[in-house]
């Protein structure tokens, strides 16, 4: 009897501890599996092994051999066939009509002698698949999966991400490898936003000149930016993406975001044009005409090819930020809204949306787009992806459509992990609070957007995607269940280990530290401040401009002096690992350095620099206008005096400007130096007059600068730069005080 109590003490304590958890901390599972109960021993893989399918799930079979061979090193075999029994050191794929398991489902029983996998439909396979993947060593040689049972599925089976690829154009390659990714963690969809004002990226044989034209920018420096992707490269990465159980869904941007589109068939404006792919980014007043019929015309042929290379259901038109100003001059855009007894622009835009979701419903395929697809009546059977404010899931929903939830809030991977912090992603629920239960049938899921205005290559998409995505994939799969954020983060932790061997440049998790850049003039040193935010972080940096690695120069009691002018780069490292932000600054030793500044015209008090004599002390702005070391106003002329305390002979003066007429900031007309040696009576010494367009709407950096024959000796200089005063007739907010913006006054 005393041994009875005993042993069923002990299957008590066991049951509670190894078996039959939910809570699994052996195994870092991302998204942690919904149950899982450990076994005993392992299944040890080896070139021995099989895996055995059906017809039905041969796609699904190749691509675990496909994983399975790459880890082992060597070819394992692929059994297709109707006879699907488990034998020895065999891999199955077992359909299942487990009603619980539902259509992401899967259950999974690893014994050491084999392997079987149950899954209603083959997505339920494709996660069980990552779940395998990710039970796998990350080191070593043995290959082998733990004995477990796991039973898993999913709380929203929408579990997307936006990859835009119109800001900046990713080669193929970068696209197939994010699919992996997003397939490893368990998502579903690629949403490719593949037009853009900045770039159509989508061949389309019927119009040759949206890739030709549409495709390619000139960038401010005169360079021509772009590229595309032609059609047989898409069908690659389709069945890439299917053969991993990726949906793709292709967005192509209407009416609104067009100009690259427009540049190429300027007759589909209003206006007729000419346009030019514009290289800044905002919000632009052409848009296609939805008064004339040849528009439409295109967007079928167009959506014609599209449909032929994407096999999604879903067909994602874009509709967000459209602006109406052309529609409301545009004759035939008002003979529609008469035609058709529209009421005014917004339902224009409805009309537009509903044509295309009748031309999509007709050939088997449903229409969504962003959340203004709701503004003057959303079309009938369209699903909104949401983006804005919470409040339209519910207006949405309550009209019996269905909504993919990506609030700006949670899921806007380009915003910077300093101000969308893992923590706070992991946060996302995408039921809004108190959603009426008759309705939550309709929030199909989430999405994270990553838009790439600021994002050039795959590394900083890794650095944007990283770690936050695993937040993302979590949420969306346990949604309310989902663990704690510290046992979340525990498995982040471990996950580093995996992303480094990956070759993913992950970013942090949250702010990291600030910096704080001085000069002091009493020891004529520049002074480096490092601010830590985060514990456990290491420094190390380099004056001359190379990438900061663990053999650099090591921050040590948070601050770094130096002497002389450097390319200073500063990285925080975690577990011997770059991670955080990286400082990149330019200091500039000149004869002015520590001079004394005198600002004529007051300064804004948004942007009053680092210092008084932040024009003067060596510290360069950088590409970000709000870093605090650039000082602007607005309206006015800027006018300093600046005192160098003795006679100085120099030859070089130049003062370093900077424009993005999206943010009101323009280059001034004109930079004027003069000289005095009291302070009192100045002569002037040259005039720079910009050579610039000001109308470029991303941020450029100019240095308006004189050289003199001869060297000329003073001790006050004096520097006015020309504000242009309003913004001119060309600029969206014409008429609104013009903001210049400049930082060192340089003189050597
Ligand atoms: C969006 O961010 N304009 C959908
Ligand atoms: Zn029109």
């Amino acid at each position: 009897m005393k041994r009875l109590i005993l042993f069923a003490m002990m299957v008590f304590i066991l049951s509670g501890s190894l078996f039959a958890q939910k809570k699994v901390k052996f195994f870092n599972l991302i998204p942690s599996p919904t149950e899982l109960n450990l076994g005993r021993g392992e299944f040890v893989l080896n070139s021995k092994t099989t895996i055995k399918a059906d017809q039905k799930s041969s796609v699904m079979a190749n691509f675990l051999c496909e994983v399975l061979s790459t880890t082992l090193n060597t070819e394992i075999a692929v059994q297709i066939g109707s006879n699907s029994a488990n034998t020895a050191n065999s891999i199955v794929f077992a359909w299942s009509d487990e009603k619980t398991l539902g259509p992401q489902g899967y259950r999974l029983e690893i014994t050491p002698d084999n392997v079987t996998i149950h899954a209603n439909e083959a997505n339920g396979f494709f996660m069980a698949i990552s779940t395998i993947r990710q039970l796998l060593p990350i080191e070593g040689k043995r290959v082998s999966l733990p004995s477990l049972t796991i039973m898993d599925k999913p709380e929203f089976t929408w579990r997307g991400m936006m990859l835009d690829v119109g800001r900046h154009y990713f080669p193929k390659e970068v696209v197939k490898r994010y699919i992996d990714l997003l397939s490893f963690y368990k998502f579903t969809e690629l949403h490719w936003h593949l037009t853009d004002d900045q770039g159509w990226r989508i061949e389309i044989k019927k119009y040759p000149k949206l890739t030709e034209v549409g495709a390619w920018r000139t960038e401010a420096n005169g360079s021509k930016y772009g590229g595309f992707y032609k059609q047989e490269e898409i069908r690659e990465i389709v069945a890439y993406a299917q053969s991993r159980g990726i949906t793709i869904v292709p967005e192509i941007e209407m009416p609104g975001h067009s100009m690259a589109a427009l540049t190429a068939y300027p007759e589909l404006s209003c206006t007729g044009g000419p346009f030019t792919v514009p290289t800044g980014w905002g919000v632009f007043e052409d848009v296609y005409c939805a008064g004339k019929e040849s528009t439409f015309t295109f967007m079928e042929n167009v959506l014609t090819e599209v449909l032929d290379l994407f096999p999604s259901t879903f067909i994602h038109i874009g509709g967000d930020e459209c602006p109406k100003t052309r529609w409301s001059k545009c004759p035939d855009c008002q003979k529609r809204i008469k035609d058709e007894g529209l009421k005014d622009e917004a339902q224009l835009q409805s009309y537009f949306v509903n044509r295309i979701e009748k031309f999509l419903n007709s050939r088997g395929r449903r229409l969504t787009g962003w959340d203004e697809i709701l503004e003057g009546g959303i079309a009938p059977n369209a699903t909104v992806q949401l983006w804005r404010d919470w409040k339209y899931a519910k207006e949405a929903a309550q009209t019996g459509h269905d909504v993919i939830m990506s609030p700006t809030s949670h899921t806007y991977l380009n915003t910077s992990p300093e101000q969308l912090t893992l923590e706070k992603v992991y946060t996302f629920y995408p039921m809004p609070d108190e959603f009426p239960a008759e309705l939550q049938k309709h929030i199909l899921g989430g999405e994270c957007d990553l838009w790439t205005e600021n994002v050039l290559n795959g590394d900083r998409i890794d650095f944007q995607m990283f770690p936050r995505i695993l937040a993302m994939s979590e949420c969306l799969w346990n949604g309310k269940t989902r663990q704690s954020y510290t046992d979340f983060n525990a498995r982040v932790q471990t996950e580093y280990a995996r992303l480094q061997k990956m070759g993913i440049k992950y970013g942090p998790e949250g702010p990291v530290y600030t910096v704080n850049c001085d000069y002091d003039k009493a020891i004529t040193e520049f002074v480096v401040k490092v601010k830590e935010i985060s514990k456990g972080f290491e420094y190390h940096y380099t004056l001359d401009g190379t990438e900061p690695v663990l053999a650099s120069m090591k921050v040590v009691n948070n601050e770094i002096r130096f002497k002389g002018s450097a390319h200073f780069r500063l990285q925080s490292f975690l577990n011997n690992y770059p991670n955080g932000t990286q400082t990149d600054r330019h200091f500039v030793a000149h004869k002015a350095l520590g001079a004394e500044v005198t600002m004529v015209n007051p300064l804004n008090k948004n942007y009053p620099g680092n210092s008084k004599n932040n024009l003067c002390d060596g510290i360069m702005g950088t590409s970000n206008f709000g870093d605090g070391y650039w000082q602007a106003l607005t309206y006015n002329d800027m006018i300093a005096i600046v005192d160098m305390g003795e006679e100085k002979s120099f030859t070089e003066v130049s003062l370093d400007m900077v424009s993005k007429a999206s943010s009101w900031i323009l280059f001034p007309y004109g930079v004027f130096f003069e000289v005095s040696n009291d302070g009192k009576e100045f002569k002037g010494i040259g005039t720079v007059q910009n050579d610039l367009p000001l109308n470029t709407l991303s941020l450029i950096q100019k240095k308006f600068g004189i050289k003199l024959k001869d060297p000329e000796k003073a001790r006050y200089i004096k520097v006015t730069a020309k504000n242009p005063g309003l913004l001119p007739e060309w600029h969206l907010s014409k008429g609104e005080a013009a903001w210049i913006f400049f930082d060192e006054l340089i003189v050597k």
